[in-house]
């Protein structure tokens, strides 16, 4: 067959979509780590999108405000919508609101939610507002900065935690040192909201290995 330059185009071009597909099965899973103590025994019944204000109160969290801006896909890097996301930390003092947190001295904030359960929307999307949590101590060593997280996929359940980039501790963090890759539950620094510039952004991207 005579080979001309349009077929020469056309190949480069399925070689390039071929390569794009086979990056693209290549995404890694985001990794798993511990469920820890404190998921909440007792879901709060606030548990929407604001973890900055609990329902009935007036008052707002101590603390540096965030906004997580996340997306859940497949290893493919199809958006994985309406999974089930739930989130809970501690507070910017470094304390759970759990009754299982005792030997940590950190006050309470009645004013901070401290869980949240989030759907992702049809683009896998989904985002929250919160404050920024605190290091904190546990026998066995001190934690980086982190957020927990439990994932219900569609057909996986990923139970982990994200960090923050920058972070000292993270160097050192017995939980963090096991993430494979590590990589993979450290947040990015965003571009603040134009609606809410005080509040530090961070974008992390979730992929579940089996959607
Ligand atoms: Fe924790």
């Amino acid at each position: 067959m005579l080979i001309t330059r349009r077929h020469l185009v056309a190949g480069g071009v399925a070689a390039a979509g071929a390569a794009a597909a086979a990056r693209a099965d290549t995404l890694v899973p985001t990794s798993s780590q511990d469920l820890g103590p404190f998921y909440p025994i007792v879901r709060p019944p606030d548990h929407d999108a604001d973890l900055t204000r609990v329902k009935g109160r007036s008052g707002v969290a101590t603390g540096q405000p965030i906004n997580v801006l996340g997306r859940i896909v497949d290893r493919h890097g199809n958006p994985i919508r309406n999974a089930q996301v739930d989130i809970w930390q501690c507070n910017a003092a470094g304390r759970y609101a759990h009754p299982g947190d005792t030997g940590n001295p950190a006050a309470l904030d009645p004013n901070f939610q401290g869980f949240a359960r989030l759907a992702s929307d049809r683009d896998g999307r989904f985002k929250f507002r919160s404050v920024k949590p605190k290091e904190y101590d546990t026998p066995i060593g001190r934690r980086t900065p982190h957020i927990h997280y439990s994932i219900d996929g569609h057909s996986e359940r990923l139970v982990t935690q994200m960090y923050f980039p920058g972070e000292p501790l993270n160097d050192i963090d017995f939980l963090l040192k096991n993430a494979n890759p590590k990589q993979s539950v450290i947040a990015e620094v965003a571009e603040r909201l134009s609606g809410d510039p005080q509040a530090l952004a961070y974008r992390w991207t979730v992929v579940l290995g089996l959607g």
